[in-house]
C-alpha cells in the first residue's frame, strides 16, 4: 500500500458517506483501497473493512464481483469469454480451449499462472462480430490468441 494513505482513514471517511448502507459510498472505498495498492484489493484490507463496517465478508465478496473493474488478489482480472452458439461457429470453443492449456484453468476458475478469473457465458449479443470476450468488463471482437495473450501481458 502507498506511504501517506491510510486504510484506516479511508474507511472512516467512507463510514462518513453513510458506507455501508450507501452502497455507492462502499465500492468508492473499494475503488480507493484499489488505487492505492497496485491496482488489487488485498485480501487484509477486504478483512479489515469488513470489520470495521460490521459487514459479512461473503457480502463484500459478493460486492467486489458485482463490479468487474473491482480487483481482489485472488481475481485481479476477469476473463470472459462467449459460450454463445453463433460464437461457437467462429471457433470460440479452440479459444476456450488454448486458454484453459495455455493458462491452466477451467471456466469458474482462477488462473494463477496468468492472474484472472476465467468465465465462459451466454451470448454477449455481439454475434455478428465474434468471437467475443470481456476483459474486465470491457468487450472486444474478433477474438483471437494474440489478443488474449496481449490482454494478459499488459495488465
Ligand atoms: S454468440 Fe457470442 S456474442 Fe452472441
Amino acid at each position: 500500500m502507498e506511504q501517506g494513505w491510510s486504510l484506516r482513514e479511508a474507511i472512516d471517511y467512507y463510514k462518513g458517506r453513510n458506507a455501508p448502507q450507501d452502497q455507492q459510498a462502499l465500492v468508492a472505498l473499494l475503488r480507493e483501497v484499489q488505487e492505492h495498492s497496485d491496482g488489487t484489493i488485498p485480501a487484509a484490507a477486504l478483512d479489515e473493512i469488513a470489520d470495521a463496517l460490521k459487514l459479512k465478508k461473503t457480502f463484500l465478496s459478493a460486492v467486489v464481483k458485482r463490479f468487474p473493474s473491482l480487483r481482489t488478489e485472488e481475481a485481479p482480472h476477469l476473463l470472459e469469454m462467449c459460450g454463445g452458439e453463433r460464437c461457437r461457429k467462429r471457433g470460440c470453443r479452440e479459444l476456450h480451449r488454448y486458454v484453459e492449456d495455455a493458462f491452466q484453468v477451467k471456466s469458474g476458475g482462477v488462473s494463477k499462472r496468468g492472474g484472472f478469473q476465467f468465465k465462459v457465458t451466454g451470448c454477449m449479443k455481439n454475434c455478428p462480430n465474434g468471437p467475443s470476450l470481456k476483459w474486465d468488463g470491457t468487450l472486444y471482437s474478433g477474438a483471437d490468441q494474440q489478443l488474449i495473450q496481449k490482454l494478459i501481458d499488459d495488465k
